[in-house]
């Protein structure tokens, strides 16, 4: 079984990313091949500074391997050391639809909001079909709001094989964790970089207390029973068991529950779930050369996987002298 999935490098990693997202890959490596990548192509439609860029992907790098990634198990590589994925991007390109990238979520939303898009932008998810179909993957484990991209990846795939007579492309499958789809913010949306409502798991200890004494909350008073469908239950319950969330939401029922204890008590468990990978990530930022190190390595392993379907594509369209 293939797995791969990625992340952009676009600022540190909040709940969100890791309960949606990262946590799955921990779980899924060792389960055949997990490949993880860090999406530096895909970051550029945002980030247009050189240096920052390669900052934010030795962060990305570092917040993987202290949330569990290990390079014996699973390959970590960048994207752009795998330049080839962008040829294959242009083999895609050519049979995908526009209107398959029109009705793209991230661009109607730009589109929507009237700013500039650029071509990066509306052909985001034909580079995200070539990451995924370039491994032949079979589970693309991801949060809610990535499932429309998968979703194109295999129509892209479709229309490529249809289009060429062959099955060169598998199509995969998203793997969504239903409860922690869409991990809320502090403000109750959707937990997101482009909202400012993160909560991140590496702030340093004071910072992440006060993002969490300020999560919104209605304005019941004490005595009231309470909605636990608001953020603030959603977020606590990533860090709580079955039995001690039926608990504390029996108690929310009752009534006499404030929200100051359970904010306190949400920053305490937070904490102590992230301290060990908060104590790895500084023991890791110590060692000269891991980085890169890990990255080298990790190519080595993505191309050697990829290489038969760069092939197979580059055949299938007659590119290149035939062999
Ligand atoms: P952001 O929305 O903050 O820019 P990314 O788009 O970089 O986050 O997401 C990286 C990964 O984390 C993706 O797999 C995405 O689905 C997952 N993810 C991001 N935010 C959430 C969230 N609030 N709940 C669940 N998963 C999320
Ligand atoms: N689009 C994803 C995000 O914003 C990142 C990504 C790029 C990705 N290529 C991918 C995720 C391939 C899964 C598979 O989070």
């Amino acid at each position: 079984m293939r797995i791969l999935s990625g992340i952009k490098p676009s600022g540190e990693v909040h709940f969100g990313n890791y309960f949606g997202a990262m946590r799955q890959y921990v779980e899924l490596q060792g389960q055949g091949d997990a490949i993880y990548f860090i999406a530096d192509y895909h970051s550029m439609d945002g980030i247009r500074d050189a240096k920052q860029r390669r900052e934010l992907v030795n962060d990305l790098v570092l917040d993987y391997l202290a949330s569990g990634l290990d390079p014996a198990r699973a390959i970590v590589y960048r994207q752009s050391d795998l330049p080839e994925t962008c040829e294959l991007t242009w083999l895609l390109t050519s049979v995908t639809p526009m209107g398959l990238l029109q009705r793209a979520h991230a661009y109607k939303d730009a589109v929507a909001k009237g700013e500039l898009v650029d071509h990066g932008l509306f052909a985001y998810p034909v580079l995200m079909a070539a990451d995924i179909l370039q491994f032949a993957t079979d589970i693309v484990p991801v949060g809610q709001d990535q499932k429309q991209h998968i979703e194109m990846a295999r129509d892209i795939a479709v229309k490529f094989n249809q289009t060429y007579g062959r099955e060169v492309f598998k199509l995969p499958e998203a793997r969504i964790l239903e409860e922690v789809a869409v991990v809320p913010g502090v403000d109750g949306r959707k937990m997101s970089k482009s909202y400012g409502n993160v909560l991140r798991m590496f702030w340093p200890e004071k910072q992440l207390r006060k993002a969490i004494m300020a999560i919104v909350t209605d304005s019941s008073p004490v005595e009231a029973s309470k909605n636990t469908e608001q953020a603030l239950f959603q977020l606590w319950s990533l860090f709580a068991t079955k039995a001690e969330r039926e608990a504390l939401f029996a108690r929310a029922a009752a009534g006499g529950l404030g929200y100051g204890e359970v904010k306190k008590d949400l920053a305490e468990r937070a904490l102590a779930y992230f301290a060990p990978l908060r104590a790895r990530r500084e023991q890791l930022a110590r060692q000269p050369g891991l980085v890169e190190d890990v990255l080298a390595d990790g190519v080595r392993r993505a191309r050697a996987l990829a290489a038969p379907l760069f092939e197979a594509a580059r055949e299938a369209a007659g590119m290149g002298a035939a062999r």
